[in-house]
């Protein structure tokens, strides 16, 4: 085949920008009359909460408001939650808060729809159809969630967290209002910001997987044509608003910035997928219990030194969306990039190793073990990742050294 593929799965209606969210209550009642509310505990308390409450109201949307919602969702928790909303027997679900409700809302949804617990839908492509409409507002920058096929849950049965994984699962609408992200604390701001710039890094240099153009598609399909443009316009957005969201909370343009960026690198992996760095992550997540963000951004610069023999002309582009000076040397500008992801990192006070997330030495075979069995990512990967590839970048990322995975040592640190 010559020529470009693309393929993209997203809500129907997706609106960014200050002020969006005065339409989610005109928006929601076109779509049903009944809303369960899956709201973030703290965002409910907050004034633009109870706005966007009384608009759906006043617009004829009844409504259920449910706020427990903790951090990692347990899957008992989630549980209950669809078995309130079954009571209150909805026609459109709202997710309302982080990562952690928007994914929430998601699996009431299915729970809503298709009954049953959820491990029956562990996995890709295992919801059987169509679920109640969702509408996602979230309010960090960001996990991308309001965009993406997938939620994720801690089961107390295993090891790792969980992905359930479908189409079914992009929300039918997505009203991104840097408004709502002002107050996220520093570090929430710091490991949501990071992991969306991963998003946005891994969805470009991911594989370009064969795709059975007459068959049932997988839900991650690959880096594409139509991902490609999403990833670079991101990664540019979120390098350098990060670090000025994080110097000034209150910096209206670099929150705006840090919103439009996470959301367009959550429509970039929602198609194409990550890999290494959030498959590493999924079981230094599970032994440290740190959060996501901190992981991936971790790992990225490992993962990204490991690959970049296989990935230079990716890599050179990604300089460019950076804004790095100019390289002629292809194989430099792309050791450039990597170098500069590292100093983004640093900036924003990721530790320099896993070691500082009290990952030890003799955990490594562990971690390369645990990585393997999360394949959807792992095959997603630029390299073929067998165990002895993980293993280098596991040891080099626990020893904080990035020049052992270098032909040549990293140009500057
Ligand atoms: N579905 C996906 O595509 C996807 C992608 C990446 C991560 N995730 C999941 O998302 C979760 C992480 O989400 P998150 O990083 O958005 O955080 P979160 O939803 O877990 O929230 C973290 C904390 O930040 C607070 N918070 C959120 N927004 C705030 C605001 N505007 N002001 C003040 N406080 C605020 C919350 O109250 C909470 O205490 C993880 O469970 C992760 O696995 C999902
Ligand atoms: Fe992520």
């Amino acid at each position: 085949m010559t020529g470009a593929l693309g393929i993209l799965r997203l809500p129907s209606d997706v609106r960014f920008g200050y002020g969006v969210r005065a339409g989610i209550a005109t928006a929601t009642a076109a779509i049903g009359r009944r809303a369960f509310v899956v709201a973030d505990p703290f965002l409910a308390t907050t004034p633009a909460f109870a706005e966007t409450v009384e608009a759906l109201e006043a617009a004829g949307v009844a409504t259920h408001i449910h706020t427990e919602v903790p951090p990692e969702l347990p899957v008992p928790v989630v549980h209950d939650a669809g078995r309130a909303a079954a009571r209150f027997g909805p026609d459109v679900v709202i997710g309302y808060g982080g990562g952690s409700a928007l994914d929430a809302a998601k699996l009431v949804a299915l729970l809503v729809s298709h009954g049953g617990d959820l491990d029956g839908y562990y996995g890709e492509n295992a919801v059987p159809g169509p679920v109640v409409p969702l509408v996602a507002v979230p309010t960090t920058a960001g996990t991308g969630s309001e965009v993406t096929p997938v939620a994720v849950v801690s089961d107390p049965d295993r090891e790792l967290k969980v992905g359930i994984s479908s189409p079914h699962l992009i929300p039918r609408a997505a009203f991104v209002d840097p408004e709502l992200t002002l107050g996220a604390p520093p570090s929430v701001t710091a490991h949501a910001g990071i992991d969306a710039f991963v998003h946005a890094v891994e969805s470009f240099t991911a594989a370009a997987l064969p795709v059975d153009l007459g068959g049932a598609l997988p839900v991650f399909v690959g880096r594409n044509a139509l991902t490609d443009v999403l990833s670079l316009e991101a990664a540019g957005l979120i390098h350098s608003a990060l670090p000025a969201a994080l110097a000034d909370p209150g910096d209206r343009g670099a929150r705006a910035d840090m919103a439009h960026g996470s959301l367009l690198a959550g429509m970039a992996f929602g198609a194409a997928g990550t890999h290494l760095s959030h498959a590493i992550q999924y079981p230094v997540g599970a032994m440290t219990h740190t959060p996501h963000g901190l992981g991936t951004g971790t790992l990225l610069p490992y993962v990204l030194q490991a690959c970049l023999p296989a990935t230079v002309p990716r890599l050179a582009r990604l300089g460019d969306a950076l804004g790095l000076p100019a390289e002629d040397d292809p194989a430099r500008r792309a050791q450039g990039t990597v170098d500069a992801i590292a100093a983004l990192c640093a900036r924003v006070d990721l530790p320099g190793s896993l070691a500082d997330l009290g990952i030890r030495p003799q955990d490594a075979p562990g971690i390369v073990d645990l990585t393997l069995q999360v394949r959807r990512l792992v095959q997603i990967a630029p390299v073929t990742a067998d165990a002895t590839f993980l293993r280098r970048i596991v040891d080099a990322a626990i020893a904080g050294d990035r020049a052992a995975l270098a032909d040549n040592p990293p140009t500057k640190a």
